[in-house]
């Protein structure tokens, strides 16, 4: 009896698609970025004195960049701005020998980005974070460092997300906040505790891979895991798919809640939690399927929710945006799946985009 086992599934380890294998490679992916520790104090040092951040960024690492924001504001009151890489001609005013300006990039090619670096280079100091080694980024920044991702073939970012967001905090605990670094080694272990739940979002897909609309909202640092989330499901299940933040929903999204829309909120423990949950009760007032992202042990969000994805109660809002967006990940995959699509290689997007 022989197993027929092609090249393709050698590949994929076993898995279905390559996004599957990528998202439970997440754990080694942020253990292997914290092993770039020396390097980050290396650039911090060479680096000197920074009175400004500005990240630049597009897609994926866009969202990446704003978590960096609110570390960069929130624990070391840096002034931060993140700009996408194709506004940054139109809008990077502030840069001088003060400001340092990040580039974040899983390819190191996008088009957009490498402009706004070749443009910064003069007037800032300049640092990528890359996943591809050699790439066009990394040898016109000023400065470089890796994240330790490994090789990702899924179009949609999921392990160079993780390793990205590993690369930004372990600059802001260098750079002051080294409490940080505590916390960020347990996070490969919360990670694979949400992995151990993929039958339960396997089967809550099933259920809502048929609609047309879903709404992602999040206060603070769940924010950005919200527009992530969002950027997932448009991606790979061509659902339309809004990340918003939980107290902007009644400027507007609120008129388009109606019987059974999915809102997943994103609610870790932390300062926002009561805020997010009074605007889940909102949408839970206005007919909305609510299905709830927080603590395990988080009882008031779960009476709300519908359905309820429970992550390990030690994840606080600040090290959220690491753990909380691998259900939506498996959220988005499962659902791409489900409606018969390649969530490998979605329609009309390419993994690394060389024009402007
Ligand atoms: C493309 C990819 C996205 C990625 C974005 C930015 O749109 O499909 O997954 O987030 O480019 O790419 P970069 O390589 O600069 O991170």
């Amino acid at each position: 009896h022989s197993i027929d086992w092609s090249a393709d599934m050698a590949e994929k380890g076993g898995y279905d698609h390559f996004m599957l294998k990528e998202i439970h490679e997440e754990p080694s992916a942020v253990r292997d970025t914290l092993t770039e520790w020396d390097e980050v104090l290396g650039v911090v040092e060479e680096i000197g004195e920074v009175e400004r951040i500005c990240f630049v960024a597009c897609g994926t690492s866009y969202h990446a960049s704003l978590v960096g924001k609110y570390l960069f504001e929130g624990l070391l009151g840096i002034p931060t701005d993140v700009i996408l890489a194709s506004e940054f001609r139109y809008s990077a005013g502030a840069l001088n020998d003060r400001t340092l300006a990040i580039f974040i990039s899983q390819s190191g090619e996008t088009a957009d980005t490498l402009n706004a670096l070749r443009a910064a280079n003069s007037r800032a100091k300049t640092l990528a974070i890359v996943n591809v080694l050699g790439s066009s980024a990394t040898r016109e920044a000023q400065h470089v460092l890796y994240t330790r991702a490994g090789p990702e073939i899924g179009v949609a970012a999921t392990k160079t997300y993780v390793s990205q967001l590993t690369v930004i905090y372990m600059l802001v605990a260098a750079m002051g906040a080294p409490e940080l670094m505590d916390r960020l080694g347990r996070v490969p272990e919360f990670m694979e505790r949400a992995l151990k739940d993929e039958d339960g979002i396997r089967e809550l897909a099933a259920t809502c891979s048929d609609v047309s609309d879903f709404f992602f909202i999040g206060r603070g640092f769940a924010y950005p895991t919200a527009l992530e989330g969002a950027l997932k499901l448009k991606e790979i299940t061509y659902i339309h798919g809004e990340g918003y933040a939980a107290g902007e929903l009644k400027h507007g999204p609120l008129a388009l809640i109606d019987n059974g829309v999915p809102v997943v909120a994103i609610s870790p423990p932390g300062p926002c939690h009561d805020k997010t949950l009074s605007n889940v009760e909102e949408v839970r007032a206005r007919g909305a399927r609510v299905i709830g992202v927080g603590s395990i042990s988080d009882e008031s969000l779960r009476k709300e929710a519908d359905d309820f994805i429970g992550l390990d109660p030690e994840v606080d809002d600040v090290i959220s945006p690491l753990v909380y967006i691998v259900p939506l990940q498996l959220l988005s995959y499962h659902v791409s799946v489900e409606r018969g699509l390649d969530p490998d290689k979605p329609k009309n997007l390419a993994k690394c985009v060389t024009v402007e």
